[in-house]
C-alpha cells in the first residue's frame, strides 16, 4: 500500500474513533454525581450488599435487569415501572415476570438516595451502578460506570419480546442481529453472554430443550452433554403442571455457580449450558473463536466484559433535560400544577 494511502486510512480511522468518542462522552460521564451527590455510588453498593445478605445472589440478578432495561427503549429505567390498570409494563412481560429479581434492591437504594440527595440520582443510573456492583460483589471486575442517564416515562410489556429482548431459543445469527439492532457487535454479544457464569434460571426457560426438542415430544437436544442433561432433568421434571409459574430454579454455572469468572465459556465448550442461545455460540466459527479465547484468558474476558457493559449502558439513553429523575423507581413522577 502506498504511503499516502496508508495515511488516508490512518486519518479516516482517527476521525472515526474521535467521532465515536465525542458521541459517547458528550452524553454520560464517570462521576456525574460527584458534586450533586458524592455518596451516590457508595449508597447503591451498600444497598446491593444488603440485598445479597437478605437474598443470596440477588445482586447478579441486576446485571440481567440492566440488560433488559437497555434493550427496551434504552437504559431509561423503564423496566422498573409498575403496570397501571389496563397498561401492563415491561416488568410484567413473560421475559421478566416472574424471573426478574432485584427490584427491591433498587427501591432500597433509591429510598436512601432520596434521603441524602432528593431528586438527583436517576433510577436508570442506579440500575447501571447496581449491575456493576452485583458483578463486583460476586468476584468480578470493578469498573467505572459513566452516568447521567435520565428516567423514561413509558413502559409497555408488549415491546419486550417484540424485536427487543432475545429469547433463550435464539440461534447465533438471531442473537447477532438482536444485538446489532442495539448497536452492539457479535463480540459484545459473546462477551456479555459470559454473565451466565452466575445466577440461575427457572426450569421453564429451557425444559423444551430437555423434553420436546424441535417440537418432538420426548426428544432431548443432542448438543447437551448427556450427564448434564440427566442432571437437569432430575431438577426439572416435565411437564410441570404450573408452567411459567413453576418457581423451580437451577444455577446457570454448575461448576462455580456464584463466582463471576470465565467458567461460563468453559461450560459452553463442555456442552454444559442451559439455553440454546448459549450453546449456539459454537455454531459459527467466529463466535466459537471468541468463546475459546475467553475460556483461555480470564483477564481478557473481564476487561472486555467491563467495556461491553459500558457500551450496553449507553444504548439510547436519555440525558440533559430529557425524561425525568423519578422520586420512586416504580412509578413516574406525578404532574404538579
Ligand atoms: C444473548 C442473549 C441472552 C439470552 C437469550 C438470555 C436469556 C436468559 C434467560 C432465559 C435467563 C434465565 C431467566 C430465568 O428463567 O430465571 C437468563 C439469566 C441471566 N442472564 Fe441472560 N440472556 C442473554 C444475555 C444476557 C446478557 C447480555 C446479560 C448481562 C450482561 C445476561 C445476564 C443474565 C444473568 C446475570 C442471569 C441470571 C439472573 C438471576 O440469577 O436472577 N444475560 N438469561
Ligand atoms: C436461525 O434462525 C433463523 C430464524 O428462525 C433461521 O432462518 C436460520 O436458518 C437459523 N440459522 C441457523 C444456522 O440455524
Ligand atoms: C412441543 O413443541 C412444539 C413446538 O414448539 C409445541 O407446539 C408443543 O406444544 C410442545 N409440546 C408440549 C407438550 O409442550
Amino acid at each position: 500500500m502506498a504511503r499516502s494511502t496508508r495515511l488516508v486510512f490512518a486519518l479516516a480511522a482517527l476521525v472515526a474513533a474521535a467521532a465515536a468518542m465525542a458521541h459517547a462522552s458528550s452524553h454520560l460521564d464517570v462521576g456525574f454525581y460527584k458534586h450533586s451527590c458524592p455518596q451516590a455510588e457508595e449508597i447503591v453498593r451498600d444497598a446491593v450488599r444488603r440485598g445479597n445478605a437478605r437474598e443470596p445472589g440477588v445482586g447478579v440478578g441486576i446485571i440481567r435487569m440492566h440488560f433488559h432495561d437497555c434493550f427496551v427503549r434504552g437504559c431509561d429505567g423503564s423496566i422498573l415501572l409498575d403496570s397501571t390498570p389496563g397498561h401492563p409494563a415491561e416488568k410484567d412481560s413473560v421475559a421478566n415476570n416472574p424471573s426478574m429479581r432485584g427490584f427491591d434492591v433498587i427501591d432500597d437504594a433509591k429510598a436512601v438516595l432520596e434521603a441524602h440527595c432528593p431528586r438527583t440520582v436517576s433510577c436508570a443510573d442506579i440500575v447501571a451502578f447496581a449491575a456493576r456492583d452485583g458483578a463486583y460483589l460476586a468476584g468480578g471486575i470493578d469498573y467505572q460506570v459513566p452516568s447521567g442517564r435520565r428516567d423514561g416515562r413509558v413502559s409497555i410489556a408488549a415491546e419486550v419480546l417484540n424485536d427487543n429482548v432475545p429469547g433463550p431459543t435464539f440461534n447465533a445469527s438471531e442473537l447477532v442481529k438482536s444485538f446489532a439492532r442495539k448497536g452492539l457487535s457479535a463480540d459484545d454479544m459473546v462477551t456479555l453472554s459470559g454473565a451466565h457464569t452466575v445466577g440461575r434460571s427457572h426450569c421453564f426457560s429451557f425444559t423444551q430443550r430437555l423434553y420436546n426438542f424441535s417440537g418432538q415430544v420426548g426428544r432431548t437436544d443432542p448438543s447437551i452433554d448427556p450427564a448434564y442433561a440427566k442432571h437437569l432433568k432430575m431438577r426439572c421434571p416435565w411437564p410441570s403442571s404450573n408452567g411459567q409459574m413453576d418457581p423451580t430454579v437451577v444455577v446457570l454455572d454448575p461448576v462455580t455457580p456464584a463466582s463471576f469468572d470465565n467458567q461460563y465459556f468453559k461450560n459452553v465448550l463442555a456442552h454444559k449450558v442451559e439455553f440454546t442461545s448459549d450453546q449456539t455460540l459454537l455454531d459459527s466459527p467466529w463466535t466459537a473463536g471468541v468463546v475459546h479465547f475467553h475460556a483461555a484468558v480470564q483477564k481478557a474476558w473481564e476487561i472486555k466484559f467491563a467495556a461491553a457493559m459500558i457500551k450496553m449502558g449507553k444504548v439510547e439513553v436519555l440525558t440533559g433535560d430529557e425524561g425525568e429523575i423519578r422520586e420512586k423507581c416504580f412509578a413516574v413522577n406525578p404532574y404538579y400544577g
